[in-house]
C-alpha cells in the first residue's frame, strides 16, 4: 500500500476515536484511551522509523520534518500525563482535548503541506515500498503486544 494512504487511513481512524472519546465516561473512557494511545504510539514509531529520517534528508522536507518531531514530542507529553490520570479527574477532559487538537493540527499539516512534497520527491514504487515496510512493521508490533498481553 501507498505509505501515504496507509498514513491517512490511520490518522482518519485517530481522529474518529477521538470523536468518540468526546462523549465517553469512566470505564469506556478508559478502554477508549487505551486504543487511543497505542495507535498514536505506533503510528509516530513508525513515522520515526520508516518515514521522517528519509526525508530528513531531503532538503524540501526538512523543515517540516523537524516541526513535526516536535509536535510528536509534545502529544508524547501529554499522552503520558493523561495516562496518569483517571477519566473522573478535572484535568482528563481539558488535556485530551489539548491533545486532540495538536493532533489534528499535525495531521493537518502532514497531509496539507508534508505528503504533497513527499508526493513529488517519492515515485509509486518508492511509496508502495515504504508503504509494505510499514504494514510489516505494524504486523509485528502488534503481534509482540498481543504475546506481551497474553504472558
Ligand atoms: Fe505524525
Amino acid at each position: 500500500m501507498d505509505v501515504l494512504r496507509l498514513l491517512e487511513d490511520e490518522h482518519d481512524e485517530a481522529k474518529s476515536v477521538f470523536k468518540k472519546l468526546e462523549r465517553a465516561h469512566g470505564p469506556e473512557a478508559s478502554r477508549l484511551w487505551d486504543q487511543l494511545k497505542s495507535m498514536l504510539t505506533l503510528h509516530e514509531e513508525m513515522e520515526e522509523t520508516l518515514f521522517y529520517p528519509q526525508l530528513k534528508a531531503e532538503k524540501p522536507t526538512e523543515d517540516l520534518v523537524l516541526e513535526a518531531y516536535q509536535e510528536h514530542h509534545v502529544m508524547d507529553l501529554l499522552i503520558d500525563e493523561i495516562s496518569a490520570l483517571e477519566p473522573s479527574n478535572e484535568e482528563w477532559q481539558p488535556k485530551m482535548k489539548v491533545l486532540q487538537e495538536n493532533t489534528e493540527h499535525h495531521i493537518e499539516e502532514e497531509e496539507g503541506e508534508l505528503f504533497p512534497k513527499v508526493r513529488k520527491i517519492w515515485d509509486t514504487a518508492k511509496r508502495e515500498q515504504v508503504g509494505r515496510q510499514m504494514e510489516d512493521m505494524r504486523e509485528r508490533k502488534k503481534k509482540a503486544s498481543k504475546q506481551r498481553r497474553a504472558a
